[in-house]
């Protein structure tokens, strides 16, 4: 028998049937449910989406309580230990691994489209030297509408491979001549004998040397580091990528959006903020009256908690086994003892145990960057690089699911009723 929920209207006494599937009952069922016949019908009130599922998808999957995190199915933690960021691109984007031949194919595709057009180094030329590099991606990613208005075709598969091929070769290059810009070297051109990272590396910090040599940990730990955060589901910058595309604008600009969204401080720019915070901190003995003025409500504990991880990020847990590899290379980050220091307290303290508190991804990330040599306003910038493939896949399975339509929430109206317009002289 179909699963059902029984719901009683007490302003009516009417019952209604609402069907449940995988779980859900879809909000427009509950329209019926009414008491005259020229109502609306009823909605669900969801801010910030808490309850609310927007699609179907066969991406990314997570279980917050058990810290599992699947793409298509594969545990991060195997892919993380076996895959690359290309492979793992691939996954994400056409849904299953790529055969050895179709993963060398998709390796060259992605080499044919490192390089970026000069009119966009002009574009990054028109920057200040101290403007935000996350400032300089998104508007770069977003000018790429201008350089490909074939991208505007979204109806065609081959268009819309082409530019996923396109953004996921280029964004490392956009990101390096934004670091480049401030730090006012030139832009270095792609190498493309080396790996996907390698050549980010490349373009970040060759200098006169003839052949840049990426260091293979610091390498193989920066794909690692993609591979983590290539996709995270309906987070706010897949759903901006998401609900911007729905209105089947070209993915440059929907890309664009969501870069912005990943910019903010709860979101991608949480790993500076852990930064800062450690930086703002400064030393061992502050650490206890830091976390008092945290449980008072007075600031948050940066890196801590998630909306769906209700136990350890199971990202974290790689990351800072990770940490230990490249501070093995850099020398050890000055500020991991503190960042050490305050995980402990966290997870034994009443406040963060009881609201399952616990380190995300971002955590220890940024002692990685910033051991590795980025400044802190590249972190951001370094979450989009790879997050671009997972927002790219969930472009397409948007456009390509025939239940997503533009999108457009409802609103509860709380504001003025119906009044009539009062001249300048009369108003008070
Ligand atoms: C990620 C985050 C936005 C999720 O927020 P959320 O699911 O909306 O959780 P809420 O804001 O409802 O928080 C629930 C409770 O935990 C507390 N809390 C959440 N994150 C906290 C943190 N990092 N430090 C201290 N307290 C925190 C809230 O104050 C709230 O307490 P209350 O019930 O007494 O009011 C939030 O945990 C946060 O701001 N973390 C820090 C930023 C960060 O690391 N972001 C990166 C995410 S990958």
């Amino acid at each position: 028998m179909a699963e059902t929920l029984t719901i009683t209207d007490n302003r009516t006494g009417k019952q209604y049937q609402i069907p449940i599937q995988d779980g859900t009952i879809r909000a427009a069922d509950l329209r019926q449910i009414r008491v005259t016949s020229d109502e609306f019908g009823m909605m669900t009130y969801d801010p910030a989406f808490m309850n609310t599922a927007a699609c179907r998808s066969k991406i990314t999957f997570i279980d917050g309580d058990k810290g599992i995190l699947l793409y298509r199915g594969y545990p991060i933690e195997q892919l993380a230990e076996h895959s690359d960021y290309l492979e793992t691109s691939y996954l994400l984007l056409f849904g299953e691994l790529p055969t050895e031949a179709q993963l060398d194919a998709w390796i060259e595709e992605i080499n044919s489209h490192t390089m970026l057009h000069e009119n966009l180094k002009k574009f990054v030329e028109g920057f200040r030297y101290d403007a935000h590099p996350m400032g300089m991606f998104l508007s770069s990613v977003g000018a790429l509408s201008t350089f490909y208005p074939d991208a505007k075709n979204i109806a065609d598969a081959g268009s819309r491979r082409l530019q996923m091929v396109r953004l996921v070769a280029k964004v490392p290059a956009i990101a390096a001549l934004a670091y480049r810009h401030i730090i006012g070297r030139p832009y270095m051109l792609p190498d493309n004998e080396l790996s996907y990272t390698g050549n980010f590396l490349n373009m970040l910090f060759k200098m006169a040397e003839p052949r840049y040599k990426p260091h293979p940990v610091l390498e193989r730990a920066l794909d690692v580091l993609f591979i983590l955060h290539a996709d995270h589901e309906q987070n706010c910058s897949t759903a901006s990528m998401r609900n911007i595309g729905s209105s089947h604008v070209d993915p440059y600009s929907a890309l664009a959006g969501a870069a912005a969204a990943l910019y903010g401080p709860l979101h991608g720019g949480a790993n500076e903020a852990v930064l800062h915070m450690l930086e703002e901190i400064g030393s061992m003995q502050n650490i206890p009256g830091f976390i008092k003025r945290v449980k008072a409500g007075e600031g948050r504990l940066m890196g801590f908690g998630h909306r769906v991880y209700k136990s350890y990020d199971p990202r974290a847990k790689i990351i800072k086994r990770m940490a230990d590899l490249v501070f093995e290379v850099t020398g050890k980050n000055p500020l991991l003892e503190m960042a050490l220091e305050l995980e402990r307290i966290a997870l034994e303290d009443e406040y963060f145990v009881s609201r399952k508190l616990y380190p995300n991804v971002d955590f220890y990330s940024g002692l990685i960057y910033q051991a590795m040599g980025f400044p802190l306003d590249m972190f951001p910038v370094l979450f989009a690089i790879p997050r671009t493939a997972g927002w790219m896949a969930q472009w397409e399975e948007m456009l390509t699911d025939p239940e997503q339509k533009i999108a457009r929430p409802r609103q509860i109206y709380i504001g003025a009723p119906h009044r009539d317009y009062v001249s300048r002289d009369k108003r008070r």
